[in-house]
């Protein structure tokens, strides 16, 4: 199971108040003791942080507010030593507006970097940026539009250019060469690799844009081949790709040999409410169409399942820690879920920390909305709830049977039962809150029963090998051998 570090609020190693790598390294045996494999770690990289991080100005180092390229390595050294492997997320699609690349490229036409961005004199297209307004910024020293898809101090670099390619290809392999076991690529499939899209309009719908020719462009499968190329010349990498889709024939699309080991996408995690209904269909979808998918309901940029999804019912939470172990595909556990954390509250605009709330509060305001409208406009869109520092007071007072322990015990049993990682699907169903899938490998069957609703879950005659009960002492979860 990987487990994803949001390295700015996962552990304050040296007491200033914001999470950093000493802090993620000695939580390493914390880590190993719960049975994690990996960790991907978010962005670290120097950066002014308009988008805590996805804002990279320096490709090759380590933000001041986080530690040292030394303390990457002895990070590195120590999760290994833990038999723990460490992906790093790499923003690819687009550079702080403060890099180096960018401070070229506005300075003159004639600078080797123009090309390296999407400049324009006129506003080509009605394509609107995921953060709010149009995709389009002008620039005053280069007189000239440039193109985000996300803030306007992410800008957008253009994957038509030899040039750009090669750089990015060096920055995989400063860290490859450091010894990282993988990349999460940061919004892969909106890589501009096609210029020539950019004289379509994307379809209007409900006052909005509907994101269609700003992404999944002509000339994506080759950029991606090249990274795969790149990563995988190095032995036993992992190539992870955030897929922004739910899609299914396009989320296949992008992972196979050459291209990505596995897409992080979205048809079951981003469920807003559990719905098993929904699970099975997923799963099944997912069976036939020979997807091995990531399984996870939560990320720092999603609400915390424990309140999204359980209503903070801890015996929710552990059938769906059940349900991320036994599951087919591979687990992504977000810090904290474990222990478990709640959302963090936001209810002032103060408390809007993250860009795109920020963003759609002033947004609101500009559009002449009184505060009160506009607020409750940006909390919705507002990802700061899930970003709350790891109480790890709370992770180090954990019972016998507490959520933490049913993830290590589940982790242990799954390093145990080949059916739970490489076996397929045999029977799905789902009835009156009960979700039944049955996972086979050759001689081996195991049965996982997940009751969600009220009806009491009758245990079948059996070898049990795992069971949940609420805190009245109801089952209500059971992985069994049949
Ligand atoms: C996806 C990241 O997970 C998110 O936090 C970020 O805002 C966007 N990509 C843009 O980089």
């Amino acid at each position: 199971m990987f487990y994803e570090i949001y390295v700015p609020s996962f552990c304050d190693g040296n007491g200033d108040g914001i999470g950093d790598l000493k802090g993620v390294i000695s939580r390493i045996p914390y880590l190993r003791q719960l049975g994690i494999s990996g960790i991907w770690l978010t962005p670290f990289y120097p950066s002014p942080k308009a988008d805590n991080g996805y804002d990279i100005s320096d490709y090759r180092d380590v933000d001041p507010d986080y530690g040292t390229l030394e303390d990457f390595d002895m990070l590195l050294h120590r999760a290994h030593e833990a038999g723990i492997r460490v992906i790093i997320d790499m923003v690819l699609n687009h550079t702080s507006h403060l890099h180096p690349w960018f401070e070229e490229s506005r300075s003159s036409a004639r600078s080797p970097y123009r090309d390296y961005y999407l400049w324009e004199k006129e506003i080509p297209n009605n394509w609107e940026s995921f953060f709010d307004g149009s995709a389009w910024t002008y620039d005053e020293s280069a007189g000239l539009y440039y193109y985000h898809a996300f803030s306007r101090e992410q800008v957008c670099l253009n994957w038509s250019s030899g040039q750009v390619w090669r750089e990015c290809r060096d920055i995989l392999r400063f860290w490859l060469d450091r010894g990282v076991d993988g990349f999460r690529l940061d919004v892969i499939n909106f890589l501009k690799t096609d210029r020539a899209a950019l004289s379509v309009d994307n379809p209007v719908e409900n006052g909005g844009t509907r994101h269609v020719y700003d992404k999944n462009q002509k000339g994506i499968y080759e950029a991606l081949g090249k990274i795969s190329e790149t990563v995988h010349a190095y032995p036993h990498k992992y190539l992870l790709g955030e897929i922004g889709e739910d899609d299914l024939y396009l989320i296949k699309s992008y992972v196979g040999p050459g291209l990505l080991d596995s897409a992080f996408q979205f048809n079951l995690g981003s469920m807003e409410k559990l719905d098993i209904a929904y699970m099975a269909d997923q799963m099944r979808k997912m069976e036939a169409e020979g997807v091995y998918p990531t399984l996870f309901f939560s990320s720092h940029d999603m609400r915390r399942h424990f309140n999204r999804l359980c209503g903070l019912d801890p015996g929710k939470a552990k059938l769906l820690a059940m349900f991320l172990l036994t599951a087919r595909g591979i687990p992504f556990l977000y810090q904290g879920e474990e222990i478990p954390l709640e959302d963090v509250p936001v209810d002032r605009p103060e408390d809007l920390k993250d860009i795109q709330g920020r963003y759609g509060y002033e947004k609101k305001l500009r559009e002449g909305a009184d505060e009160k409208a506009a607020f409750q406009y940006a909390r919705e869109r507002a990802r700061d709830y899930s970003r709350g520092m790891v109480d790890w007071q709370r992770a180090g007072e954990q019972e016998e049977n507490s959520l933490h322990s049913v993830y290590r015990r589940l982790l242990e049993i799954r390093k145990r039962l080949p059916s739970l990682t490489l076996g397929t699907y045999g029977e799905i169903r789902q009835q009156d809150g009960l979700l039944y899938y049955q996972r086979i490998w050759e001689q081996e069957r195991v049965g996982v029963y997940l009751q969600f609703g009220e009806k009491p879950l009758e245990a079948p005659c059996k070898d049990v090998l795992f069971e949940v009960r609420d805190e009245r002492g109801k089952l209500k979860g059971l992985l069994v051998c049949e």
